[in-house]
């Protein structure tokens, strides 16, 4: 997220110190909190029509005989009827934080994120301020180095989604295959090898011989088409329903905006009525859109801070190419989408080791998250200061959260009301130690005020965000 810039501002002009030295903790701006426009980014199209090649990938995606032992697909972690998260994981979040791999005894280190609007990240980049984008919790999946992948209408371009899909199959830890040779072969020899051959038979064929590179590239392509689909990003949720019936931006409900962009929460709008929401749905998306003075040690009044980074705005994804259109949308005619509650920025949430990973897949090494890919980023990107970006994790949608537990990039809080409460009370109450101390944020979360009454309705708000 931009940081929380013009409330603290205000705080410094104050002479507050607390303020003072949250300010010399890290660069505090919020384009979107300046000027109240809505983010936008560059980005791949992320919504697209169930065509042909998408039903190609969801075949690839849903086909168990490309993992080593026959019995894992990539939807067996990123399942439609878990919230395209585990199922393991999402029925046992104490038990199962991380995933099993086709070799059943072995796990990886992370606990598997939803699937689902994964496709509206962009490319990873350093927007000046932060990094934005990729796929995965680290953002390793860049969407810089996919040669020869082209979505329709686009130039040959990288794409974060399609690079993503081009990871599992070779993982160890999950399907295992020997080779992206061995993932060709099995996929030419489904039952829908043909359907891939009519598709893209005269582009992975040079002078009658397969490219083996380029076939892999148009499967990776056709996964993320899928993963673009309106079969993946369904937009139905009750929550999509009241931002509709509330007409179409529901970015400061419940609040109000003062002078100095402090976000104070009113609560529901006199004589509001809503044939969607409860109150306490309402209510709960209120305090996720307000700023809490208890954080900012100014005042009493409490609020989440939520929409900081898990934007409620409208979002407006920009054509990442000159002569790239827009895909239709099919949601609203200016082109913008409802909010999927995330800006794609990464942060330090300090949250602590989760040690059934170790019990599952052995002793672990401290997860740096997108700090470790410190020597990629240090080539790419001059003016960021890798070193910041130690333990930092993308900051996930959380469109679909209630069907997805555990939380968290290893699946530490096993429940919503867990995870919310250490945003509440993280420096107030004793946890544990951090995984990573040096760059927590100790701006925006920590000391939020809430009561447990307001915990749950925050909970509440986030059971919204389920599509049907
Ligand atoms: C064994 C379980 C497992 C399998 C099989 C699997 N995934 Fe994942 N997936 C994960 C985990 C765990 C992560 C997070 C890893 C990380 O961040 O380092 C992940 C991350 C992702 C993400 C990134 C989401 C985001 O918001 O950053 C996408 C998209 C995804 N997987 C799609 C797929 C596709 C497509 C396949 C099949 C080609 C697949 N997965 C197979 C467990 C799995
Ligand atoms: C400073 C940015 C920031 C703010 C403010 C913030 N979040 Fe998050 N949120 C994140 C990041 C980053 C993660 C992932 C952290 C990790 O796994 O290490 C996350 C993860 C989550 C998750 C877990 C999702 C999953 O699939 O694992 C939930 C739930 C969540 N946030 C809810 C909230 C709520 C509710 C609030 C307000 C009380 C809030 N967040 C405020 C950045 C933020």
């Amino acid at each position: 997220m931009k940081g929380v810039g013009i409330a603290v501002l205000a705080f410094c002009a104050m002479g507050s110190t607390v303020a003072g030295q949250q300010e010399s903790k890290r660069k505090l701006i919020h384009r979107s909190r300046v000027t109240n426009a809505p983010p936008v980014w560059e980005m791949m199209p992320a919504h697209l029509p169930f065509d042909p090649v998408a039903a190609l990938g969801k075949l690839i995606y849903e086909d168990d005989n490309l993992s080593i032992n026959g019995n894992q697909s990539c939807s067996s972690c990123h399942f439609r009827k878990a919230g395209f998260a585990d199922p393991e994981n999402t029925a046992a979040p104490d038990l199962f934080p991380v995933s099993r791999g086709s070799i059943t005894t072995l796990f990886g280190g992370r606990n598997a994120p939803t699937a689902a609007y994964a496709s509206f990240s962009p490319r990873l980049h350093w927007d000046g301020e932060l990094f934005i984008g990729g796929m995965f919790w680290d953002g390793r999946a860049t969407g810089q180095d996919v040669s020869g992948t082209s979505l329709p209408g686009a130039p040959t371009t990288g794409d974060p989604l399609a690079d993503q899909a081009k990871g599992p199959f070779l993982n160890p830890v999950e399907m295992a295959l020997m080779d992206k040779e061995q993932v060709i072969d099995f996929i030419l020899g489904a039952p829908y090898g043909r359907l891939f051959l009519n598709l893209y038979g005269p582009q992975i064929y040079s002078g009658g011989v397969l490219d083996y590179g380029m076939a892999y590239n148009k499967i990776a392509e056709a996964i993320a088409a899928f993963e673009r689909s309106s079969l993946v990003n369904k937009f139905n949720s009750k929550f999509d329903r009241f931002v509709r019936e509330q007409g179409g931006d529901v970015g400061t409900f419940g609040v109000t905006v003062e002078a100095d962009g402090f976000r104070r929460f009113t609560g529901l709008p006199a004589g509001f009525r809503s044939k969607v929401f409860t109150r306490d749905e309402a209510e709960g998306l209120a305090l996720f859109n307000a700023d809490s003075e208890v954080q900012l040690g100014r005042g009493q009044a409490a609020g989440g801070m939520c929409y900081l980074c898990h934007l409620t705005s409208r979002h407006y994804p920009e054509a990442y190419s000159e002569n790239n259109v827009q895909p239709p949308n099919p949601f609203s005619s200016d082109g913008s989408y409802a909010p999927v509650l995330t800006d794609f920025s990464y942060d330090n949430l300090g949250i602590p080791l989760n040690p059934q990973i170790a019990i599952l897949a052995g002793p672990q090494a401290v997860d740096l998250g997108l700090g470790a890919r410190i020597d990629e980023l240090l080539g790419v990107l001059a003016d960021a200061d890798p070193l910041a970006e130690i333990g930092k994790f993308k900051v996930p949608s959380l469109r679909n959260v209630a069907d997805t537990p555990p939380y968290g990039h290893n699946g530490f809080f096993p429940d919503l009301l867990s995870i919310v409460h250490f945003y509440n009370a993280r420096d107030v109450e004793s946890f544990p130690d951090p995984e990573v101390p040096d760059t927590v944020n100790v701006d925006e979360l920590g000391n939020l005020g809430l009561s447990h009454d307001q915990e749950m309705k925050l909970v509440k708000f986030m059971e919204t965000l389920s599509d049907r």
